[in-house]
């Protein structure tokens, strides 16, 4: 996604040549990755300024907004933050001196306004927008019939009425997603989305329904041996749910605000250790470990608050398991979307 961010970022800065750029990372997490994007961001400004012989003093500011839900950890983004700046201002004898910037924290859901009108000229957000403002149509235990207990995502056997809420909150949530985001970007600004999609058209045949599937049946195993309750998995969907490339395109072009830039789908193994093109999983019991830390790190917030932290190590051993099983048969990838859009004049 690097070229599709150094080109959307060069084309706002010519095309707005703002004295402040202001730009927002929504979903930005806590993490050791999450300032990358910025110092890439920086990178690209200076770089550009340069080619374009702007001179050092009349860089442009950059203030960055760092998005997340309210119980994100922020205050270990602003020791992050607070290292970061060290890093970047420390002795430079002789270098050219990176953009001035200034870095903030910015708690709210972006399926809620976050800043004042026509204030942004660039938008982020990465391995946020598979994420759903609710479970769908605020489905909860009590909705699921007899055919659907045990799903937690979509499965070829789901109710045809429960796909459709799957799907008709992820309409709901993109668009208004896109409408907020139109109002609050400058004209000449431009968004760039990476989220976590599916590959074929087909919404039974997507990579997350395996990964979520295989997730549903150790929490199906927790319950056949007693400990978990059963009601605890009939009252429980993922508010998730992974589009494919024409879902996406459809709702934005639907929503008639945005040019479409750039979109494309690239794949990464489920295992994020494993670097290899090929099909086939070297150790499919590394992987399985590997893929279950990684959807733990993700998960564990939302599963520990409906069934219960008690669980936890049981369940991603199950699903470690699981997941390595499944590997030894099909080496199945994450689908990735990646697309950016500008708001024209
Ligand atoms: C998988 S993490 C990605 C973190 C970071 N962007 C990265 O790529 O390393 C997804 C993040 O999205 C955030 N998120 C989910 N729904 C959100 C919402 N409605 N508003 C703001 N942040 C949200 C989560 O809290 C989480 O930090």
């Amino acid at each position: 996604m690097k070229p599709v961010l150094e080109e959307a970022t060069r084309e706002v800065y010519k095309a707005v040549l703002p004295r402040t750029m202001v730009v927002a990372d929504l979903g930005c997490s806590s993490g050791p990755n999450t300032l990358r994007f910025v110092s890439e961001v920086i990178g690209i400004i200076a770089r550009s300024c340069k080619q374009l012989g702007v001179k050092q003093h009349e860089y442009p500011q950059l203030q960055f907004f760092r998005n997340d839900l309210p119980g994100n950890d922020f205050n270990n983004l602003f020791e992050l933050v607070d290292q970061f700046k060290k890093s970047t201002t420390g002795n430079r004898q002789g270098e050219a001196q990176p953009p001035a910037c200034y870095i903030s924290g910015l708690p709210g859901s972006f399926y809620a306004r976050l800043l004042p009108c026509q204030s942004v000229h660039l938008f982020h957000s990465l391995f946020c927008l598979q994420w759903r403002s609710q479970a769908p149509g605020g489905l909860k235990g009590s909705g699921k019939t007899h055919q659907d207990k045990g799903d937690i995502y979509i499965t070829k056997t789901m109710s045809p009425s429960v796909v459709k809420l799957f799907q008709q909150q992820f309409q709901k949530d993109f668009s208004l997603f896109l409408k907020l985001r139109y109002e609050e970007l400058v004209f000449g600004g431009q968004i760039i989305l990476t989220f976590i999609g599916r590959k074929h058209e087909d919404v039974f045949n997507g990579e997350p329904n395996h990964l979520y599937g295989l997730l549903a049946q150790s929490l199906q195993s927790l319950v056949d041996e007693g400990l978990l309750k059963k009601e605890k998995l009939d009252s429980f969907y993922l508010p998730i749910y992974s589009p494919s490339v024409g879902e996406v395109v459809a709702i934005a072009e639907q929503s008639g605000l945005f040019n479409m830039n750039h979109v494309k789908l690239f794949e990464t193994n489920w295992d994020p250790y494993d670097d290899s093109e090929t099909d086939v999983v070297q150790d499919s019991v590394r992987s399985g470990v590997n893929v279950a830390k990684c959807i733990r790190a993700v998960m564990e917030p939302l599963i520990a608050s409906h069934f219960g932290e008690t669980i936890l190590d049981t369940l991603f051993k199950e699903y470690a398991q699981r997941v390595a099983k499944h590997l030894e048969k099909e080496k199945t990838k994450h689908a990735v979307i990646v697309l950016s859009m500008k708001k024209e004049n």
